[in-house]
């Protein structure tokens, strides 16, 4: 983990309040696996103590460049909005554990199940799944047609099944519908998710007990760091079924599935 002033090489706006960061600098080498996040200090708001968790959407150890898809919703993630290309923005990480994608091997199906603001780091998953010759499905959740992102990209990996919950793309309606028509019918060798906390209670319900099926929280945090208990979750372990209290920032956010208490 490391602190550092990163160069933004581009900002530009996916979707309205949907805005795509991308960064360079030396932090970007200790990301060795997608999910974990960088956690962000807006950058001209001194009255904003705490920094920002975002979530890193596509890691590139060659050129020392990231990117960061987030919403531009509160008063943080506003400021950070407003930077442009050749500021920095000071960020301390990689954070958090991220998905295990080093056991993909060619020829696997892998899922990954997204909504709206969780899909980010399912595309660095994706990527990743395809380099090692896995065959990506992406399962992906929006609010309309107007907040989509990154479609091209998921399809460029994979197939791609999209809803939004107003029908002005895809299927209409959350999806959950989606999940329960195709799950039925594939046998994914692994298994990723990030979003909503209704949509990972059903990815966590259909693969209580997959060896290979993970789902990332999306929790408020402070710290960012595992000293202040802000973001704490309760999970079980899966022999004793014994409960437990753990840091999703330290500790996740990435959990196996059945683990936490959705
Ligand atoms: Fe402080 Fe997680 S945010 S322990």
């Amino acid at each position: 983990m490391k602190q550092e002033n990163m160069k933004i090489i581009e900002q530009k706006m996916l979707a309205p309040n949907i805005f795509e960061m991308t960064l360079e600098g030396l932090i970007v080498q200790e990301m060795l696996v997608p999910g974990q996040f960088l956690h962000c200090q807006p950058p001209t708001r001194s009255d904003l103590l705490l920094r920002r968790p975002i979530s890193i959407s596509s890691i590139d150890l060659k050129t020392s460049q990231c990117k960061l898809i987030y919403r531009a919703e509160g008063a943080g993630t506003k400021d950070m909005s407003q930077l442009s290309a050749n500021e920095t923005l000071d960020v301390l990480g990689p954070l958090g554990n991220g998905f295990p994608v080093e056991d993909i091997s060619e020829g696997e199906l892998v899922i990954v199940v997204g909504g709206g603001i969780g899909i980010p780091p399912l595309y660095e998953v994706a990527r990743q799944a395809r380099l090692r010759g896995a065959q990506v499905m992406a399962f992906l959740g929006f609010a309309s047609k107007d907040v989509m992102f990154y479609l091209e990209e998921f399809q460029a990996l994979g197939d791609v099944h999209v809803s939004t919950d107003d029908g002005s793309y895809g299927t209409n309606g959350h999806l959950g519908i989606i999940l329960d028509e195709i799950l039925p019918q594939i046998e994914p060798s692994a298994v990723y998710s990030c979003g909503p906390t209704p949509l990972l209670a059903k990815v966590d319900q259909y693969f209580e007990e997959h060896p290979r099926a993970y789902v990332s929280l999306e929790e408020r945090m402070a710290c960012g760091v595992g000293a202040c208990a802000a973001c704490v979750c309760q999970t079980k372990d899966k022999k004793t079924k014994k409960m437990r209290l753990k840091k999703v920032c330290d500790e996740g956010p990435v959990f196996a599935t059945g683990v936490v208490n959705i």
